[in-house]
């Protein structure tokens, strides 16, 4: 039989000879014998526990609350000399993680934007400032749109000129961004005046003025009163503001199912010996504009198409489409 009294005389030996062992401790061995000793399943806190059954009933309540204090005072021994063998000291954790600022820093250049970005965003600007609106549609085209909404019914052998890639039976990759034309004046009462930059896609073979992928970008203008001579008007003042001076520029008669009539624009950098055909153009076809349920008697309207690249060829001086692919720096670098 214990009595309470000697309880608490053992509980001040384990205190003391608590704090005494902790001093010793200076390792992780040395950790691992003080938290045994004093708190393992066989330690002598948990030995003191079980003399409570050996208490007066009427003592064993004070005698778990004296335990269980000496069990909390254990922990926190346990716990302040696992902290000091970890070396968890502020100040030299801080010198240990000091960082140099002093050091070089890894590099990153600053990118900058792709010539053909570039060059859309000069077109886009040009036309804003004329008093166009910017319109976009999907890269994945419906044939309703691309084709029989433009005047391309199934079997028209123009639809052989834009070949593409086919999702399946009626979605394709779009080989032109006039569909956006349709989809644009669907939802709009005239006046009609967008461009409509995108990426387009044509089962064309790459060679130095064709690329599978390549971009356009489409000006659509719907308006009472609207000819070919102020298709002309806006297109000599689109080319002289985005190439400046020495440029020349031709028409010549071209088809199109959509548009009546129709031509080609073809660009001569100065000095140089060829054209280069950058966009098809016309008024549009009255089939089209009544497709989208406008008064054909009542409006008249102008559209082209024009490559992006090929305008981009022409105002750097770029004799080959291919480079805008192959993300070479040394010709990145130049814009
Ligand atoms: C068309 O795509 C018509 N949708 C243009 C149009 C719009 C006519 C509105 C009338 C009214 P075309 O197939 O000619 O037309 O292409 C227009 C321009 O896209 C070409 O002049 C050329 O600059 C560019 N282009 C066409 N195919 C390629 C290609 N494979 N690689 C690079 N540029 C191309």
């Amino acid at each position: 039989m214990t009595t309470l009294d000697e309880l608490r005389a053992q509980i001040n030996d384990v205190e003391r000879d608590l704090n005494d062992c902790r001093v010793s401790v200076s390792d992780g061995p040395t950790l691992d014998a003080f938290r045994v000793e004093f708190l393992g399943r066989k330690g002598r806190v948990s030995q003191l526990f079980k003399t409570i059954g050996q208490l007066d009933p009427a003592d064993r309540g004070e005698a778990g609350r004296l335990l269980n204090a000496l069990k909390e005072t254990a922990a926190q021994a346990v716990s302040g000399a696992e902290a000091a063998v970890r070396g968890d000291r502020p100040a030299e954790r801080l010198d240990a993680e000091r960082v140099d600022m002093s050091l070089p820093g890894s590099y990153s250049p600053f990118g900058h934007l792709h010539p053909l970005t570039i060059v859309q965003r000069e077109i886009e600007s040009i036309f804003l400032r004329m008093g166009f609106s910017v319109a976009s549609g999907p890269e994945m085209e419906t044939e309703y749109y691309n084709f029989d909404a433009l005047n391309i019914p199934v079997e028209h052998p123009a639809r052989a000129d834009w070949d593409t890639f086919y999702i399946d039976e009626t979605t394709l990759l779009r080989p032109h961004t006039s569909p956006v034309q349709i989809r644009v004046m669907e939802e709009t009462q005239p006046p009609v005046r967008i461009i409509c930059p995108g990426r387009c896609y044509r089962r064309d073979t790459q060679d130095a003025t064709h690329s599978p992928v390549f971009h356009q970008i489409e000006l659509l203008w719907v308006e009472e009163g609207l000819s070919l001579a102020n298709l002309k008007y806006v297109l000599e003042v689109f080319t002289n503001e985005f190439f400046g001076e020495g440029y020349e520029m031709l028409f010549s008669g071209d088809y199109f199912p959509f548009t009546e009539p129709s031509v080609q624009v073809h660009i001569k950098a100065p000095g140089a010996s060829d054209w280069l055909e950058i966009m098809g153009a016309g008024m549009v076809d009255p089939a089209v504009l009544e497709a989208v349920g406008y008064d054909a008697e009542t409006y008249t309207g102008f559209a082209f198409g024009l490559g992006i690249e090929r305008m981009a060829m022409l105002k750097y001086g770029i004799d080959d489409i291919r480079v805008f692919l192959t993300n070479d720096l040394r010709f990145l670098r130049q814009f």
